[in-house]
């Protein structure tokens, strides 16, 4: 199979799918990992004298050109830390776009307008998404994927572009994908799986999955009232997902049939209203005050999980553990994070969220052994769903 090393883009009109979909406040980017990620391919083209293409989407605009979805602060961030110019023409496609390519020079990068501008990048219809992959497709000479973030979306850029060009993973796309092998064929054990977040609706296909295979399986962040509201307990105005008790409660059954030691939070911080400056209280996860809801899991249950997150030699971490925002429910987040930078085999930290979480805490990249920069692929590649976006370039 053909790598990005022996990829002949000399002289050539390379488009590069990136993730750059980073989290923004005001047009101020908040976490700039997923930027800094995508550099070893944009600066491994660069030396190879490609002309590169970039595209990328931020946020969901549904296939309207929203301004406060624009990626022009993200091609001021892109230039800043490559030191060069990056042509931003403010167009996915169109006469602007086939001007400014025709012109590029090897060494120079031209990044597109937020790509899910255009309704047919995420349509449905086959035949919307081909036709748009065949309009990109005349944009270069040659495809790399290195979007990982979004390898599990069957869109044209990332699913059906690939199609019609000679293409190749870029090396964060090989990266992510041998590390997550790494969790899924053979793992070092004990593995643990830590998961949080607000729903176990998203989560659901993946922790079915691991029970088959984990040892360890903690649950925090505000999935954890629907799990403790199918085992008899009193949630207050927590978070819950009603649908979901019987699945849940089936989840439960089959974690003890597993062998799997299942970890619940035993204490946990509430409050009467989800606000920053709201007065956080600790009670026993078994007496949730009716009229209080769940921001974060306590530090008695933080201990317990930090204690089984060290003894594991293989680690994946998904959605924080409380409303890490305000920092008086973030402590649960922060000894969970910790903990994982104790681990002496592999600690995966997965997701865009869970990954500007630990930064945002002040934890540094190289304290993990991995941060992926894909939520919900690298949880969909855990699942063992096949990727469209890593099918489509043979992985
Ligand atoms: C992400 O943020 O996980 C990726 O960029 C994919 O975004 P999406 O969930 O909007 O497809």
């Amino acid at each position: 199979m053909s790598d990005l090393a022996h990829f002949d883009v000399a002289g050539k009109r390379v488009f590069l799918r990136c993730d750059l979909n980073v989290p923004l406040k005001d047009g101020v980017i908040k976490d700039d990992g997923r930027i800094k990620a995508s550099l070893p391919t944009i600066q491994a083209l660069l030396a190879k004298g490609a002309l590169i293409v970039i595209a990328a989407h931020l946020g969901r605009p549904k296939g309207e050109a929203k301004p406060e979805l624009s990626l022009a602060p993200v091609a001021k961030r892109l230039g800043e830390l490559l030191g060069q110019e990056i042509i931003f023409p403010a167009q996915v496609v169109g006469d602007v776009v086939t001007a400014a390519v025709e012109v590029l020079k090897p060494g120079q990068i031209l990044l597109l307008e937020n790509i899910r501008f255009s309704a047919a990048e995420t349509s449905k219809e086959e035949s919307e998404r081909a036709e748009f992959a065949a309009q990109l497709a005349k944009l270069a000479d040659a495809y790399v994927g290195d979007g990982f973030g979004a390898v599990h979306r069957k869109h044209a850029s990332v699913f059906d572009l690939p199609k019609l060009l000679p293409h190749v993973a870029g090396t964060l796309v090989a990266a992510e994908v041998e590390v997550l092998k790494k969790l899924t064929q053979n793992p070092e054990r004990p593995y643990g799986v830590i998961l949080g977040g607000a729903k176990v609706s998203d989560k659901l296909g993946v922790i079915e999955n691991l029970l088959g295979k984990v040892d360890v399986l903690a649950i925090g962040g505000g999935m954890v009232f629907t799990f403790l509201k199918a085992q008899g307990k009193e949630i207050g105005t927590s978070l819950v997902e009603l649908e979901m008790l019987d699945v849940v409660e089936g989840l439960i059954e089959s974690a003890r049939e597993n062998g799997v030691k299942l970890i619940l939070p035993t204490d946990i911080v509430v409050a009467s209203s989800f606000s920053a400056d709201a007065t956080p209280t600790l009670v026993s996860a078994d007496e949730i005050p009716a009229d209080q809801m769940g921001l974060d899991i306590g530090p008695e249950s933080a201990k317990a999980f930090a204690i089984e997150i060290e003894k594991c030699k293989t680690v994946f971490w998904n959605g924080p553990m409380g409303v890490f925002e305000f920092a008086n429910f973030s402590a649960g987040t922060k000894t969970v994070a910790t903990a994982l930078t104790k681990v002496s085999g592999i600690s995966v930290v997965g997701g865009g969220d869970s990954a500007a979480a630990v930064r945002a805490l002040g934890f540094a990249d190289s304290e993990f052994g991995y941060i992926s920069t894909g939520g919900g692929a690298s949880l969909e590649y855990l699942e063992g769903k096949e990727l469209p976006g890593l099918q489509a370039l043979g992985l």
